[in-house]
């Protein structure tokens, strides 16, 4: 079975992600797939800071060497983004940063929320971010609207079914494509 991995983008407190990301998971195992969550939060990768590029050389601090075996492991990765200030957030552009070769030609998928346009402006980055690094985005593309979404008093989802049901099948066929 292939190995699958999701990255969980965004690391604020009382963030939306992590929510999002175990929906997708049970989604994903009610059809059969594995998808290990890779969350940055937990991860707690220190600021990237390295002298030279990861172009040109791997960067040489632990915590760098247990990223990049976790990416170099994943036969497939699904990003999982938020949308801030029509970007994607700085904890996901920094993890990206930290490696280079371990992105290339590794097969990856987008699902992007957010208000306006469900994170389509983070897709746009990410797409760009992810073509140099030289990865292989699989589609569709997915994007996930809270526009229509309730929330409760803690923050939580008021009917997460109603709000993450729609892209169900698209994420499906991310991950036939991530696997195959
Ligand atoms: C700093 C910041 C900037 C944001 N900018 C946008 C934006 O440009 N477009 C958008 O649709 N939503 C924007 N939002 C709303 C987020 O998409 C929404 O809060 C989402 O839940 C953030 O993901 P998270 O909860 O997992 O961190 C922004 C939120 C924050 C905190």
């Amino acid at each position: 079975m292939s190995k699958l991995k999701i990255i969980v983008g965004s690391i604020r407190e009382n963030r939306n992600a992590r929510t999002v990301a175990d929906w997708l998971v049970s989604q994903a195992k009610d059809a059969g797939y594995d998808l290990e969550i890779l969350d940055l939060k937990e991860i707690d990768l220190p600021k990237f800071n390295s002298p030279i590029s990861p172009m040109y050389a791997s960067v040489d601090t632990p915590e760098a060497k247990a990223w990049a075996s976790q990416i170099d492991d994943a036969d497939g990765i699904v990003f999982l983004t938020s949308e801030y200030n029509r970007s994607i957030p700085a904890s996901l552009k920094d993890a990206i940063d930290y490696l280079y070769g371990e992105w290339n030609d590794k097969k990856v998928s987008i699902v992007s929320y957010g208000w306006t346009d469900g994170g389509g402006s983070a897709t746009k980055h990410l797409t760009d971010i992810l073509n140099w690094v030289k990865t292989q985005i699989v589609g569709p593309e997915v994007a996930i609207p809270f526009t229509g979404a309730t929330f409760a008093e803690d923050g939580s989802f008021n009917d997460i079914d109603a709000t993450l049901g729609g892209v169900k099948d698209d994420f499906l066929i991310q991950l036939k494509a991530l696997s195959e």
